[in-house]
C-alpha cells in the first residue's frame, strides 16, 4: 500500500450497477417486459437486432437470457447491502427499472409492486447509512414503447417518460437526492436500440430518425429536471454520457481533424445540449451533409435551454484512437465504439485499452468545456476470476487497474477540476450489457453463477473487497 494525498471532504465513494443487468425477478412484482429482457445472452446479444424477423420477443428454444433471473438482487438486495456497507460505500448507483413502475410504459398509473420494491432498497441503504445515486433509464425501456411507438422517436414518449419521472420523483423526495437521466445518452449515436429503442437496417437510414429521437429525449431530460428541481428542490440531477476521449494515430492534421470530428459528435454533441442547453454550432453543419431536419416543437428550445443538468456523470473504461481511413487489422475492440489499436496501451481480455491517463485527460476536457461538477459513474475491469482451493479470488489484476484510475482522478482534482465522485462499475458481479455473460466479472464481491445457467448465486469477498474499503476509510489514501 502506497499513500497518496487524500480527497476531498465528502467525497463520493462506492459503486454502480443497473436494474436490468442484477436484479432477476422479471416478472415479479408485475414488472413488465424491456429491452434488455429480450435481448439473449452471448455474442449475438447485440447484433439480434439486425436479424430479419426479430421481433422482441422470448425464445427460449433458441437462446438463454441470464439477466432473467440476474444474481437475484430483487430477492438478496439485503445482504448486497450489507456487503456495500461493509466497504464503506457513501453511495451506490443503481437504476429504477421503468417496467416495474410502468409495465407497459403508457399506463395512466404506476405499479405499485414495483414502486414499494425501490421503497424497500432505498430504505435499506439509508439504515446503513448509503445515499442512492439512481439512473431513471439505464437501457430498460419498456418493449411495448418500442413495438407500439418506435421508441424515442415517438413524440408520444415524452408524455409518458414524463408520468414516469413525475412518480417516481414524488414517491422517493424523501429518499433520493442524486439522479441521472439517460445513462450513456450519446450511445444512441452507435447502437440505437439500448438507450433510443428501436433498430437500423441501413447505415444511410439512420441519420434522421437517431437525431428527432435524441431531440425528444434532450426535452425529456429537461421535463425531468425541470420536475426534480421542483419536487426534490435539494436534489442534483446529472446527464450521464459515455466518455472516451479521442487521440488522433499521428500528427497527420488529416488524422487530428478527424479525432476532433469524432470526439465532438461522439463525446460533447449529447453534454453540449443538456449542459450548455443549447444544440452545438458544429452540429448544424452536420445535419444540413446528412439532410436531417428535426422537427422541433414550439418552446422546447426555451425548455432545453432553461432546464440544463446540475452536474455531468460519465462512464469512462477506454480511450479511442482514430485514424481517417483504416483497414480491419488496424481495428481496436471497445464497449460500442471503436477506432485502431493504440500502440502504446495494453487491453483488457475482451480487448478493451487499459489508460488511466485517459481518465485525467477526460476529466480535464470535460471540465475545461463546461465548468460543472463531474461524477465518474462507471469504470472499472472486466476480467475472468478464479476461485482458489482455499475459497480466495486474488484479483490483483483488478486491483492495479482501479489504483491508477484512482490515481489520475487524484491528479484531475489537483489540476483544479470539480469531481463529486466515483463509483466504480459493477461493484458485484452482474451481467454484461454487450455480450450477456457472467464469466465478464468486474465486481469486488464475486457471485456464485455461470454461463450455463448454474451456480448457488453465493457471495464471496474477492481480495479487491478489502482493499477497496481500506481506499474509502482512508479516503483515497492508501492506494
Ligand atoms: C457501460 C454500461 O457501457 O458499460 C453498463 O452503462 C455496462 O451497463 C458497462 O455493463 C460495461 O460493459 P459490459 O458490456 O462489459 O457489461
Amino acid at each position: 500500500t502506497q499513500t497518496y494525498m487524500r480527497f476531498p471532504e465528502g467525497f463520493l465513494w462506492g459503486g454502480a450497477t443497473a436494474a436490468n443487468q442484477m436484479e432477476g425477478g422479471f416478472h415479479e412484482g408485475s414488472k413488465g417486459l424491456n429491452i434488455a429482457d429480450v435481448l439473449p445472452g452471448g455474442k449475438k446479444r447485440l447484433t439480434i437486432l439486425q436479424e430479419p424477423g426479430f421481433n422482441f420477443e422470448i425464445d427460449k428454444d433458441k437462446y438463454s437470457y441470464p439477466n432473467h433471473e440476474g444474481i437475484d438482487f430483487y430477492n438478496r438486495y439485503k445482504e448486497d447491502i450489507a456487503l456495500f456497507a461493509e466497504m464503506g460505500f457513501k453511495v451506490f448507483r443503481m437504476s429504477i427499472a421503468w417496467t416495474r413502475i410502468f409495465p407497459n410504459g403508457d399506463e395512466q398509473e404506476p405499479n405499485e409492486f414495483g414502486l414499494a420494491f425501490y421503497d424497500r432498497v432505498f430504505d435499506e441503504l439509508h439504515n446503513h447509512g448509503i445515499e442512492p445515486v439512481v439512473t431513471i433509464s439505464h437501457y430498460e425501456m419498456p418493449v411495448n414503447l418500442v413495438k407500439e411507438y418506435g421508441g424515442w422517436r415517438s413524440r408520444e414518449v415524452v408524455t409518458f417518460f414524463e408520468r414516469y419521472v413525475n412518480a417516481i420523483f414524488n414517491r422517493y423526495k424523501n429518499k433520493v437526492k442524486y439522479w441521472m437521466t439517460f445513462n450513456e445518452i450519446n450511445s444512441g449515436l452507435i447502437m440505437p436500440i439500448m438507450g433510443l429503442g428501436f433498430s437500423i437496417q441501413k447505415e444511410e437510414d439512420k441519420y434522421q430518425p437517431t437525431f428527432q429521437a435524441f431531440h425528444h429525449q434532450f426535452v425529456a431530460s429537461s421535463i425531468a429536471v425541470k420536475a426534480c428541481h421542483e419536487i426534490i428542490p435539494n436534489a442534483q440531477i446529472g446527464c450521464m454520457i459515455i466518455y472516451a476521449p479521442v487521440y488522433s494515430y499521428d500528427s497527420n492534421p488529416e488524422n487530428v481533424m478527424y479525432a476532433l470530428q469524432e470526439e465532438r459528435l461522439f463525446n460533447h454533441f449529447c453534454a453540449d445540449v443538456q449542459v450548455r442547453g443549447e444544440y452545438p454550432a458544429f452540429i448544424k453543419r452536420y445535419f444540413k451533409e446528412h439532410n436531417i431536419k428535426l422537427d422541433i416543437q414550439e418552446g422546447d428550445l426555451e425548455l432545453i435551454k432553461e432546464h440544463t443538468v446540475d452536474y455531468i456523470g460519465f462512464s469512462y473504461y477506454m480511450s479511442r484512437t482514430e485514424k481517417k481511413e483504416k483497414t480491419e487489422l488496424e481495428k481496436s475492440q471497445g464497449n460500442i465504439m471503436s477506432g485502431v489499436k493504440n500502440p502504446f496501451l495494453e487491453a483488457s481480455d475482451w480487448g478493451w485499452e487499459i489508460d488511466p491517463i485517459g481518465l485525467r485527460i477526460s476529466l480535464n476536457k470535460l471540465y475545461d468545456r463546461y465548468q460543472v461538477p463531474l461524477f465518474v459513474v462507471e469504470n472499472g475491469l472486466g476480467a475472468y476470476d478464479k476461485v482458489e482451493e482455499d475459497g480466495s479470488i486474488n484479483d490483483d489484476y483488478r486491483i492495479d487497474y482501479l489504483r491508477e484510475h484512482i490515481k489520475a482522478m487524484r491528479e484531475a482534482i489537483e489540476d483544479g477540476v470539480e469531481l463529486m465522485g466515483y463509483t466504480s462499475w459493477g461493484c458485484i458481479d452482474l451481467v454484461s450489457a454487450s455480450t450477456g455473460e457472467f464469466s465478464k466479472r468486474y465486481g469486488f464481491i464475486y457471485v456464485d453463477k455461470y454461463d450455463d445457467g448454474s451456480g448457488t448465486l453465493e457471495r464471496k469477498r474477492k481480495k479487491s473487497f478489502f482493499w477497496y474499503k481500506d481506499v474509502i476509510s482512508t479516503n483515497g489514501e492508501n492506494l
